[in-house]
């Protein structure tokens, strides 16, 4: 009996006989052969059937198999460099073909679908090679996310998804009902990493996010991932070199490990190789006047070439702006000392500038725009409260927050890194919906 085997294993089985379960991609054929291209979720395949080497039944079972269809497969492994696949340069030379089940007309073909029925159809649509690709990507990037924390000291404290406050503003919350009391989807785990540091000094969460954003933008989902470390004893400055660290890591090891996912969606690395610390940084005000300066020449700017408007000071970025802003550099580009006005609450003031507050968000280079949003966290119990009622919020549901300024507290910071547009960025997308299995966009929510 041959071995049953998984394709990425193929390369072990050259010159002998074994056995594939998976799926009929593709068909073609005349006269005597038959080319069944199999993929079994761990690899893609050319299956050839020479008629004289099979059963009439088989011969003829392969002949009339629809896409699709359920198949388990058995043949000599073949070397051959010529060979497409994934890892190419291996062909299965079949003797043995037991159909599971012939499928009903798959209603993807080859030829070009329209977002809209390709989105209808994701429960199928992730079975193309191309959404194969990102999402094999996507958990190596989840996995390196995970792996430089484990590895650097940090802990894993998982956060509450039912909260009963707003952590980042109250026009993006998704409201439920917790036994009659308004309970809300949470839009970050921050505010309890905040609670965990003072325990483990350095812990992240890592779980799905909620934002109920009016955009319908490439950049925007309802339901995201996010990774949020945070740190105790940590100022901004140091907060950036963690950043700086954790993001190269990431990148080079995708490229390291989905060389081939990443040609397959023609990915151009030239970009994502120079992602190496330090990265450049620049302050909100300097960007402003960069964007003065270029919209007062005219600059536009990619995917559509629309002008670049100008942005008053105070003004939170556009697309356009953070497009251009990353345009100006090679690598990710730090912004930081945003205006407090347009962030959350719990920024920790400039002093001497108290308008400005310790923050930093990190632009991605080609047009993906802000992945990372971070800052160093008010660390005085005043400060805070008068933040709290600045921005219209109720004080009962963080007093517990305010309560950690009260008991041994320190200068800390912390930042969210959005998983989506991490993957976007690192695989060359044009829009954020491919990046997870099943997006929940502000029109979508089936399947
Ligand atoms: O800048 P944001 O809103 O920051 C926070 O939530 C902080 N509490 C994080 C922290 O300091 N612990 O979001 C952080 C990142 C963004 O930079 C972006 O990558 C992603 O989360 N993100 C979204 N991704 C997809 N769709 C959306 N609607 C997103 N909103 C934010
Ligand atoms: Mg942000």
């Amino acid at each position: 009996m041959a071995p049953i085997i998984r394709i990425e294993e193929i390369a072990r089985y050259v010159g002998q006989e074994a056995t594939l379960r998976g799926w009929l991609q593709l068909k073609t054929g005349k006269g005597k052969l038959q080319f069944l291209r199999v993929r079994d979720g761990a690899g893609i395949i050319q299956a050839v059937i020479f008629q004289g080497n099979v059963s009439a039944e088989v011969f003829e079972a392969a002949r009339r198999l629809p896409l699709e269809s359920s198949l388990i497969v058995t043949g000599v492994v073949k070397a051959d460099p010529r060979a497409p696949g994934v890892p190419g340069g291996y062909e299965l030379d079949v003797r043995d073909l037991k159909v599971i089940q012939e499928s009903a007309e798959y209603p993807i073909g080859p030829k070009e679908h329209g977002v809209e029925f390709l989105m209808d159809n994701r429960h199928l649509w992730l079975r193309s090679n191309r959404q194969w690709a990102i999402l094999r990507t996507r958990a190596t990037i989840v996995k390196a996310m995970r792996d430089w924390l484990d590895d650097n000291g940090f802990v894993l404290v998982d956060t509450p998804i039912l909260t009963p406050a707003a952590a980042e503003g109250t026009t993006t919350l998704f409201q439920t009902d917790f036994h009659g009391e308004p309970a809300f989807l949470a839009q970050t785990g921050q505010l309890y990493n905040e609670a965990n540091i003072f325990a483990f000094g350095r812990v992240y969460c890592f779980g799905p996010t909620f934002r109920a954003e009016k955009s319908k933008t490439r950049r925007h989902l309802q339901e995201f991932w996010m990774v949020e470390p945070e740190i105790a004893f940590c100022k901004l400055e140091e907060l950036l070199e963690i950043e700086e660290q954790y993001i190269s890591y990431i990148v080079q090891t995708t490229l390291a490990e989905r060389a081939a996912e990443l040609k397959f969606l023609e990915r151009d690395t030239t970009h994502l190789a120079k992602v190496i610390p330090p990265f450049p940084r620049i302050s909100y005000d300097e960007a402003v006047e960069r964007i003065n300066a270029a919209a007062a020449q005219g600059a536009v700017v990619p995917p559509n070439d629309e002008p670049l408007p100008p942005l008053a000071w105070g003004g939170d970025f556009g697309a356009p702006h953070e497009t251009f802003i990353a345009s100006q550099f090679d690598k990710p580009v730090f912004v930081h000392h945003y205006p407090s006005a347009i962030k959350a609450f719990y920024m920790e003031p400039e002093p001497g500038r108290s308008q400005v507050c310790r923050s930093a968000d990190l632009l991605a280079p080609e047009g993906y725009g802000e992945i990372i949003g971070g800052s160093e966290r008010m660390s005085d119990p005043e400060v805070l409260l008068a933040a709290i009622d600045r921005h219209g919020l109720p004080r009962r549901p963080y007093e517990w927050y305010v309560d950690l300024r009260r008991y041994g507290s320190v200068s800390h910071s912390g930042f969210g890194l959005g998983v989506e547009r991490t993957v976007s960025w690192i695989c060359g997308l044009d829009h954020i919906r491919e990046t997870i299995a099943f997006p929940r966009m502000l029109n979508r929510l089936t399947p």
